[in-house]
């Protein structure tokens, strides 16, 4: 797509990627993405704000060749993940006399991943700045959103804060702000949940320090800018706060049906009590949205088979995950079927250390569910519901 103007001389120049539909070979994409890279023209200097995936340096150059850029003073490298800094060795190629700016953590990951000549850098600390003539960046330290090295740059004069993944979203489209459209707000709560929520108390505080800036306009380094930027720091202040709602995720696998039954009969019976249900077969599913369920819901309730002694490999993958995405569940439970024995209970519960969640008494059934298998649901829903009031989620 072609430069677009932010403001006089202020212009988006990355790239949108209509067709990518994986990212990090895991993250599922179905809406594409885009790289976000700006340039900011001061009387004096003018300077680049991140780069583009690799796969898309044709598209950035040759958007700063149609605004004309002969000089680029500074490459300000928020972050140093592929996706924004994969595009800087071809910049600083067609622009030598540019500095790249970058924290000092940032540096050193520049040096490990793209061989970036020592004396290309030009550290900074944070609330350091730069000034382009007219215009200001002040640097942000703005870390674990998701990588440690992570900087957000605040233009002052305009007041736009350039946040890199902070606030960004995977998501392909011609509108250059969110506005207040639905596919936005999913889209950055699919992004919040699969990358950002491990990290969400730094997140917590993060929030914090931008709250010191005056901001109109939050441009980010994926998807639409927000030029109501309530709007997502609305968001992802209910994102990161410690109270989860009612709701109940059950994540889960069948193989012959017994699961699925046992699946079924306790999503009735937790709805009956008041409790909002989500239910993913890991066979099928994408595992973005379990992990947006995962961003607000109370409690998970993993259903599995028994397979090879254990539980079913999908499984494990879902527990893997949710484990490691940390979110604020506070009661976990197990339901699922076996044949004559196994390990289930003791290898799922092994699986997830950093969930700080009260286990409650899982229900395994010994092939189809049975009256006493059902009774058993009942009780697992009622307990489900009452600490769910007792806490104030419900
Ligand atoms: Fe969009 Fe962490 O890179």
């Amino acid at each position: 797509m072609r430069p677009r103007k932010i403001k006089t001389g202020i212009y988006c120049v990355g790239a949108i990627d209509w067709d990518r539909r994986l990212f990090d070979a895991l993250i599922p994409l179905p809406d594409g993405t885009s790289y976000n890279s700006y340039l900011i023209k001061g009387k004096e200097k003018t300077a680049l704000v991140d780069t583009v995936d690799p796969t898309m340096t044709g598209v950035l150059l040759d958007n700063l060749d149609s605004l004309g850029i002969k000089k680029l003073d500074y490459l300000i490298s928020n972050h140093a993940e592929p996706d924004h800094s994969g595009s800087i060795p071809p910049v600083l190629a067609k622009y030598p006399e540019a500095r790249l700016v970058c924290s000092k953590l940032c540096r050193g990951l520049l040096i490990d991943r793209w061989m970036v000549p020592e004396e290309k850098f030009q550290t900074v600390e944070d609330k350091a700045t730069l000034p382009l003539g007219g215009r200001t960046l002040e640097f942000i330290s703005t870390p674990w959103v998701h990588w440690p090295e992570t900087m957000s740059t605040y233009l002052r004069e305009e007041k736009i804060l350039f946040s890199c993944d902070f606030f960004g979203s995977h998501v392909a489209t011609t509108d250059m702000y969110a506005g207040d459209q639905p596919y936005v707000y999913e889209a950055a709560k699919r992004y919040y949940a699969e990358i950002m929520m491990p990290y969400r108390k730094t997140i917590e505080k993060n929030l914090e320090k931008i709250k010191d800036f005056a901001v109109t306009i939050i441009a980010p380094s994926h998807g639409p800018l927000y030029d109501r930027p309530e709007l997502i720091v609305d968001a992802y202040r209910s994102w990161v706060s410690d109270k989860p709602r009612n709701t109940v995720v059950i994540p889960y696998t069948s193989m012959h049906g017994s699961t699925r039954r046992m699946v079924a009969y306790l999503l009735d019976a937790l709805v009956k009590k008041g409790v909002t249900v989500q239910q993913f077969d890991l066979a099928v599913t994408d595992i973005g949205k379990l992990a947006i369920a995962l961003v607000d819901a109370a409690t998970i309730v993993v259903g599995t088979p028994t397979v090879l002694a254990g539980p079913h490999p999908n499984v494990v993958e879902a527990a893997f995950l949710a484990n490691a995405l940390r979110p604020k569940l506070r009661f976990a439970s197990i339901i699922g079927s076996y044949g004559w024995g196994g390990r289930t209970v003791e290898i799922i519960s092994g699986m997830i250390p950093n969930l700080k969640v009260e286990v409650l008494d899982p229900v395994l059934c010994k092939g189809f569910p049975k009256e006493a298998d059902f009774l058993a649901l009942d009780k697992l829903a009622e307990k489900i519901a009452k600490k769910h009031r007792e806490n104030g989620f419900a």
